[in-house]
This record gives structure tokens, C-alpha cells and sequence, in this order.
């Protein structure tokens, strides 16, 4: 037998998942461990947390499925995007790893817009500077930490850093190269004029592969470590968004992801780069080669339904509230929610956004204010394929839908109605792991083609259809969510 195996290193945990050379799961393991918030604003972790929690899910998952480690054709790795990770000549890690959903970089962000100007910046990377991309982070540490800058070597993202350990060598997958601010989008490789213009060391940044292709092998160390065999190849793989979009499938044109988990994500993989003029969307290489991904991020998306239950009816279920929100009409008789409780990211750039309920009345219930959530996620969804729409995805043939709230039939239906198109639901638990272990087999020659793995492997499951009348209704209500954010915004400064 063929196995393969998927490495998920995530901000809470290290995931490492085995599938058999049919695509079909045959067991995970996962270790946690926790974030620090050293000041506010700060998100940071020691890279050792994620070499351990590896090192830990691989015995456990090799335990758990008694498979011979020499089976084990290769290895595909995937995590979290844009972190940080410093390390000195010998490879010793220098600060902890400054994470994703760290904001203190804001400045530098507009010191890179400035110095180079938005047009140019987006025309090379196809991004606008957002804190939580790695080029930002690096110039802090220039600005804020000079003895750590001096003594940089190397700089990796949180998954290289674990190839690094598995295999010995400093390597990286274009799709999660594309998040770090410092990748020429066209080329798929680094940009020689914006490190130059930044004055950020070539030599610091590793070598650049595809997803699909081997970049290392697995060392006698990391073998001793980790019970796999020496010698066994490792994949580029790809960020975790890219690795997700491969674990459901969406991996040519026309086929949109969509994630409605705490936050909720607007993917869609292109067989050309697809830039928003201004970067408000996320413009990365995919980790199928030669091909691109266009994505936009909600902050709070079934996050925003969490907080609204534990706040407005601790201890309800979901399915509870649901069943109250679907005997309400669409639009919640005039009542909005604008889903901004973290700020947001897509479509609105603005840390300082808010989340509020607009047109509350005496005649509004539980109900209604449900139901205004439920719905507020969905315009902001549609926000983002909108303005997808508008750099040229046209032909949307399917949207794949996955995450804790696509359980739910009442929300399906919502966002449906908003979207106006079908909705095919998508068992995606450990998505991105998968999608490292499809990248993986590609690489093995176990598939000819990442489509031709998803095919084998992605399950697809019920679809949801749009109702002409509901949607029509709800685009009245949808001009008006649009205009809420822009009437609200200077008051929340
Ligand atoms: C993608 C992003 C997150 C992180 C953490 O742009 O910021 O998906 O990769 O999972």
C-alpha cells in the first residue's frame, strides 16, 4: 500500500493527517498549543511549539493507523500564512515567530505604501500591505529590535520552518511566498525590485518551488524524531488557504471556495493572476502550479454568530436559534447587522471598523436579530465576490461551501439567496491538511494532476439552490448593508 501524508501546522495546532493512494482519509492527529499576546495588538510563538506538536502528531498518527512509515510515499506541509521566523547563521531562531493576525506593523505598511507607492506595490505583488504580512513585520523588527535584525540569516514562514527541521533544508511553496509582501505575483518568485527597494537581503529569503514539487527529504534526525523514514520526499505544499482550496477542490477557474468558519473566506483559484487595483483582495500564486488564487478574508464571520449567541442567549443551541431565525422574513423586517467585530480585513482594509445592528424597532425579536446576523455575513460575502466579480472572475460555475456554519440548512439557504448561486456543500474538517497530502501524491506520482487527486478524493456532498424571489428581495436590503459601512465609518474613528 501507498500513503501519503498531509502536515497542517495551524495557530492552535499541528495537524498531520495519513490518505491512501485513493484519497480516502485513514486518520489524523492533532497537538495544540497556544498563542502569546506579549502586548496588545501582539500575536506571537515559539517556532519550537510547532517542531514539537510535529514531531508529536506524526508518532501518534503513525500509531494510530499501525501503517510502515516506508509506505509512506511523501509529505505535503501547510499552516498558517504570512508568520514571521527569524534564524541566525546556525539555524537557531532568534525572536518567537510574529504571527498572521499580528497588527503591529500598521506603520511600516503605510511606509511601504508610501516609499513605493500603492500602484507600483500592487502591481508587483499583486497585494496591498496588510500588519499581518511578513514584509511589515520585518521592517519592525528593523526599526524596533535592531540586534535581532543584525543577526538575521534567514527568514521563513511557520510551515518552512518545520520543513527545515523535518529535512535539513531552507525551502518554500509559492502560495505561501505570495502572502509575504515580497514575491513578484507574475514571476511566482522573489522580487528582486522591491527587496532591493526595501533593502532586504536576497540571500535571506529561501529557494521558491510549486506546490507539488519535492523540496527536501526527511533527515536521519528528524526520522529519529518522528518515526517517519529517512529519505522520504517532502512537497512545497502550500499556505494553509491554498492547501484548503486544494482539500475541496477548487483548483480551476470558475470553482469559488467558501469558507464560513470563525472567519469566512471568499476563494477562487485562476489560470491567471486576478489583481483588485487597490489590493483589497488577497492576490496569491495557488499551490497548483501555474496557476493563481484570488481570495478575500471576513474577519468575523459564523465568529460574529458565536459572539451574538454567548452574548444574547448563552447556553442556546445553534440549531435553536436557526430554526427561530428561518420563521422571519428575509431582510429581518428592516433590521441590519454590519459583521465588523474585529475590524475587518476584505473588503474593507479598516482595523477600526464595527459591528452594529442598524434599524432596530419595538417590533424586532430574538428572532430578527438572528436572523439580521445570519444575513449581515452573508451580504459581507457577497461583498467579496462582488468585487471578484469586478476583476474579471465572471463564470462562477460552483461554490463549494465549508466550515462550522455551512452545517446549518437555514444559513445555507441565506447565503444562497444573497449569492444567487448554488451552493455544494463540502465535508472539510481538516481541509488544508488533506489538500498538503493531495500535493504531496501529486508529487509522488500517485495523481498525474492536482484536478485529477480532487477528483479521487474531494467528497461532494448536498447542494443548495438560490430562490429567484428571495433573491431578487434581497437586493434592496443589500444596497442598504452597502451603504451602512461608509455612512458609520468616520464615526468610528
Ligand atoms: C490567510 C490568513 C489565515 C492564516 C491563518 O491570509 O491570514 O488563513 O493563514 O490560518
Amino acid at each position: 500500500m501507498t500513503y501519503l501524508l498531509g502536515i497542517d501546522v495551524s495557530t492552535t495546532a499541528t495537524k498531520a493527517l495519513v490518505l491512501d493512494a485513493r484519497g480516502a482519509v485513514v486518520g489524523v492527529a492533532s497537538s495544540r498549543y497556544d498563542l502569546a499576546t506579549p502586548k496588545p495588538l501582539w500575536a506571537e510563538q515559539d517556532p519550537e511549539l510547532w517542531w514539537q506538536a510535529t514531531c508529536a502528531s506524526v508518532r501518534q498518527v503513525l500509531a494510530d493507523t499501525a501503517i510502515d512509515p516506508t509506505a509512506v510515499a511523501a509529505i505535503g506541509l501547510t499552516g498558517q500564512m504570512h508568520g514571521l521566523v527569524l534564524c541566525d547563521e546556525a539555524g537557531d531562531v532568534l525572536r518567537p515567530a510574529i504571527l498572521w493576525n499580528d497588527q503591529r506593523a500598521a506603520k511600516q505598511c503605510a511606509a511601504m505604501r508610501q516609499h513605493l507607492g500603492l500602484a507600483e506595490l500592487v502591481r508587483i505583488t499583486g497585494n496591498d500591505a496588510f500588519p499581518g504580512f511578513t514584509a511589515p513585520k520585518l521592517l519592525w523588527v528593523r526599526q524596533h529590535e535592531p540586534d535581532v535584525y543584525s543577526r538575521i540569516r534567514q527568514v521563513l514562514l511557520p510551515k518552512d520552518y518545520v520543513r527545515y527541521r523535518l529535512t535539513g533544508d531552507y525551502a518554500t511553496d509559492r502560495a505561501g511566498a505570495g502572502g509575504t509582501l515580497m514575491l513578484d505575483l507574475v514571476q511566482r518568485d522573489w522580487s528582486t525590485q522591491l527587496l532591493d527597494a526595501f533593502d532586504i537581503p536576497h540571500q535571506w529569503l529561501p529557494p521558491t518551488h510549486e506546490g507539488t514539487q519535492i523540496t527536501g527529504h526527511i533527515s536521519a534526525l528528524a526520522a529519529e524524531h518522528t518515526g517517519l523514514a529517512t529519505g522520504t520526499p517532502v512537497v512545497g505544499g502550500g499556505g494553509d488557504q491554498a492547501a484548503q482550496g486544494v482539500g475541496v477542490g477548487a483548483v480551476e477557474t470558475g470553482v469559488v471556495a467558501l469558507t464560513l468558519g470563525t472567519s469566512g473566506v471568499v476563494f477562487a483559484a485562476s489560470d491567471r493572476p486576478l489583481v483588485e487595483p487597490a489590493g483589497r483582495l488577497h492576490a496569491f500564486p495557488h499551490a497548483v502550479p501555474e496557476t493563481w488564487h484570488v481570495m478575500g478574508v471576513m474577519l468575523s464571520a459564523a465568529g460574529s454568530l458565536r459572539w451574538y449567541r454567548d452574548v444574547v442567549a448563552p447556553g442556546v443551541e445553534f440549531e435553536t436559534l436557526m430554526a427561530e431565525a428561518d420563521t422571519v422574513e428575509p431582510g429581518a423586517e428592516g433590521l441590519i447587522f454590519q459583521p465588523y467585530l474585529s475590524g475587518e480585513r476584505t473588503p474593507h482594509a479598516d482595523p477600526e471598523a464595527r459591528g452594529a445592528f442598524v434599524g432596530l424597532t419595538l417590533k424586532h425579536s430574538r428572532a430578527h436579530l438572528t436572523r439580521a446576523v445570519l444575513e449581515g455575513v452573508a451580504c459581507g460575502l457577497r461583498d467579496n465576490l462582488t468585487m471578484m466579480a469586478d476583476v474579471g472572475l465572471t463564470d462562477v460555475s460552483e461554490v463549494r461551501i465549508s466550515g462550522g456554519g455551512a452545517r446549518s440548512p437555514v444559513w445555507r439557504q441565506i447565503v444562497a439567496d444573497l449569492l444567487g448561486v448554488d451552493l455544494v456543500t463540502i465535508q472539510a474538517t481538516e481541509g488544508a491538511a488533506l489538500g498538503a497530502g493531495l500535493l504531496a501524491g501529486v508529487g509522488a506520482n500517485v495523481w498525474p494532476s492536482v484536478a485529477d487527486a480532487c477528483r479521487e478524493a474531494v467528497q461532494l456532498g448536498s447542494v443548495t439552490r438560490p430562490d429567484a424571489e428571495r433573491s431578487d428581495r434581497y437586493q434592496t436590503m443589500y444596497d442598504k448593508f452597502r451603504a451602512h459601512y461608509p455612512a458609520l465609518k468616520r464615526l468610528y474613528r
